[in-house]
């Protein structure tokens, strides 16, 4: 797999779309509360069948953004809608699905959970015909997925190492080589190790990475380098800043200095502000280090915007969303949705046909043009740190 440390710029508003992610979280706020939930079907008469989306959780603002875009696209082009999420809970997921089986679903979109956890679920899909399309996460181990819409998971890992090297000012913003040198001390965290986008973030920031801790310019204090040292179980806020806490324990007790922190989501990077807070952190003598993220949380873009947090990645849920739609239209026309990637993802059964979008990073000085140009956000929602 090629490095490629920047992605091109896709800001380009092709859909019209409504983003409607509600609820944003403090940088302490973290709730594991949502129990699942039907969101209901449109109720409206509808001559292109039923087609059932599955998402993962509620707790994050992300996929709710997801669920609604997904929802709104797929009622626009005709269909009905059984959009449900479970809760972040595997048995609930699967239930969800065998239910929009049973109910005569004829697509079904899928962000899963536990990436390895569906394959009766995709059985009874493949038996009855239904062709099924993970949505953002691969769906492992089963010959039954059709079809994937993602982002460059790759490239996004890329991208959160390089603004970390960007922060600390090892590179310049423009990829070019900075002027420092460091030594600079910094801590990796990384996702849910059953989501298998987690590995790939993963292994796109420490090849990345990697080059500098050989050289010196970076070091790891607490020596957790391995993704099964610093993964961070279903991505939740409270184990990053439990993580966090631990790593602050046994390295930084004795006053080392901490410079940077590969974080890969959003919601994690608000628990390790926490922790780090907590600590002592962002204060003068104590400056908070170089944090990273990625989805580009409303909360989180405020922390940016605050100078609290350092950068995100930017994954227009509306690209994804519409592209998921594109795909669900075509086999219910009889065709195959068009892939732009047949070689990356190998779920270890098949080599299943994907569509990928590029990623953005985002620093304080591009969330006008990336994100509030865009549509994405309001300059008003941006100063709130909320959605309205
Ligand atoms: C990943 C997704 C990320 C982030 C994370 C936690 O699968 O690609 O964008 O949302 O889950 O929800």
């Amino acid at each position: 797999m090629s490095t490629r440390k920047f992605a091109a710029v896709a800001v380009g508003m092709t859909l019209a779309l409504s983003l409607a992610a509600c609820g944003g979280e403090g940088a302490g706020s973290g709730t594991d509360t949502d129990t699942g939930g039907d969101t209901g079907s449109s109720g409206e008469e509808s001559e292109g069948g039923l087609i059932g989306v599955s998402m993962p959780t509620q707790t994050s603002e992300r996929w709710i953004a997801d669920g609604d875009a997904v929802k709104a696209g797929l009622e626009e082009a005709g269909y009905e809608v059984d959009l449900q999420f479970a809760g972040d809970d595997i048995p609930t997921q699967s239930q969800q699905i065998d239910q929009m089986i049973t109910k005569g679903a004829e697509a079904l979109i899928i962000a899963a959970i536990d990436g390895t956890a569906l394959a009766s679920q995709l059985q009874a899909a493949a038996d009855a015909g239904i062709p099924v399309i993970a949505y953002d996460r691969l769906i492992r181990d089963s010959e039954n997925v059709n079809f994937y819409v993602t982002f460059d998971n790759f490239n996004v890992g890329v991208q959160q190492a390089t603004s970390l090297l960007v922060g600390l000012g090892v590179l310049n913003a423009d990829g070019s080589e900075g002027t420092a040198t460091g030594p600079f001390n910094i801590e990796v965290h990384a996702g849910s190790l059953d989501d298998n986008n987690a590995h790939f973030f993963f292994a796109g920031a420490m090849e990345t990475l990697q080059p500098y801790i050989d050289s010196g310019v970076l070091t790891i204090p607490s020596g957790k380098t391995e993704i099964e040292q610093v993964a961070i179980l279903r991505w939740q806020q409270e184990v990053a800043q439990k993580n966090m806490e631990d790593v602050l324990t046994a390295a930084y007790n004795d006053g080392t200095p901490l410079h940077g922190v590969l974080s890969p989501f959003d919601g994690a990077s608000r628990g390790i502000i926490t922790a780090l807070q907590n600590a002592g952190y962002g204060s003068a003598d104590k400056p908070m280090p170089v944090i990273t993220g990625q989805d580009a949380e409303i909360a989180s873009v405020k922390l940016i915007a605050d100078g609290v947090q350092f950068s995100t990645i930017f994954k227009d849920t509306r690209k994804l969303a519409d592209q998921a739609v594109v795909a669900a239209e075509a086999y219910l026309s009889g065709e195959e949705p068009e892939a732009n990637d047949t070689e990356t993802y190998d779920n270890g059964v098949k080599v299943v046909p994907s569509y990928l979008l590029e990623s953005d990073i985002v620093y304080a000085d591009n969330i006008e043009a990336l994100l509030v140009d865009s549509g994405y956000y309001t300059a008003e929602e941006v100063a709130a740190g909320q959605t309205s």
